[in-house]
């Protein structure tokens, strides 16, 4: 008897057919997720621009609950400095200016010689960004931005100090990527609490504030410049300090505040 005849019907999942079904869903996705990034990139930028003026109003001790940010902010006033010369530069817009992006743009920046480089950046822009608050025209509160390297993360803080220019009002990290209940802790009451009231400089102008591994002994002659290290974050801890010890540094806001020092002594 003859073999029935086999109807060939199109081979619907041949290799070729597969590939090409899964490129085209793996282009579409990746076209979906780039579009969305595009799409919300302003967003995103948006959002993170307002965190940083909400941390602003708050370690300058200005948040009160009910109270709008934005109109708190608005008192607040943004000066570009030149770092090197600690005075104001009126030619760079400080409402565009992001010291942070300009540190990665070789012409707005310089590279920090290794030996000079405690918080770790490798670069940093020519300027500086400074928030003052005034009250009744009198500056009341001077906000520096701050970053460096943690134990796992580049940490990015703000550091508030009285017109003296180095009694500190507080301090507070609105990004970094350090360990929740360990490191986190620079970000979180009560540890931010132990600043206020430290004291940045010694009488004869050297720069002495650290966190410490442990307790600071409440009799201790350092007692005024040393901060409590967060146990189990120790590493982070000294983070914060080679932060500090680089941005309060003669390389860094230095002659700034030697500049407002001289001021306050000469008026
Ligand atoms: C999973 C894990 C996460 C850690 N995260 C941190 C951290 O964010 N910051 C820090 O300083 N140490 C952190 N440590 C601890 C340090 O590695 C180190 O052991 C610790 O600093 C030593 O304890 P001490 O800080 O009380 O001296 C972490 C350890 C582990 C195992």
């Amino acid at each position: 008897m003859p073999e029935p005849e086999q109807k060939t019907t199109p081979q619907r999942d041949s290799i070729g057919r597969t590939l090409l079904v899964a490129f085209l869903v793996s282009l579409l996705c990746s076209s979906l997720v780039a579009s969305a990034a595009v799409l919300l990139k302003p967003r995103q930028e948006a959002n993170e621009a307002r965190h940083i003026r909400r941390n602003i109003v708050d370690v300058a001790g200005l948040l009160e609950s009910g109270e709008d940010i934005e109109r708190l902010f608005e008192g607040i006033e943004a000066r570009v400095i030149d770092l090197q010369t600690g005075r104001y530069v009126d030619d760079v817009d400080e409402l565009r200016f992001d010291p942070v992006k300009a540190a990665g743009d070789p012409a707005l920046s310089l590279a920090i010689p290794d030996e000079l480089d405690v918080a770790g950046i490798g670069r940093r822009a020519k300027w500086g960004l400074v928030y003052l608050v005034r009250k009744k025209g009198q500056l009341a509160t001077i906000v520096l931005p701050v970053h460096g390297r943690g134990l796992w993360s580049m940490i990015y803080g703000l550091l508030a100090l009285e017109p003296d220019a180095n009694t500190i009002v507080g301090i507070t990290f609105y990004e970094h990527g350090e360990t929740p209940g360990l490191g986190d802790q620079i970000a979180k009451r009560p540890w931010r609490d132990l600043w206020s009231g430290k004291q940045l400089f010694d009488q004869s102008n050297n720069l002495k504030i650290e966190v410490v591994k442990g307790r600071v002994p409440p009799d201790s002659p350092l007692a005024p410049y040393h901060v409590d290290g967060i146990s189990g974050a120790t590493l982070t801890g000294r983070g914060v300090t080679t932060t500090l010890q680089y941005w309060l540094g003669e390389h860094a806001y230095g002659p700034y505040l030697q500049n407002i020092r001289s001021q306050r002594e000469g008026s």
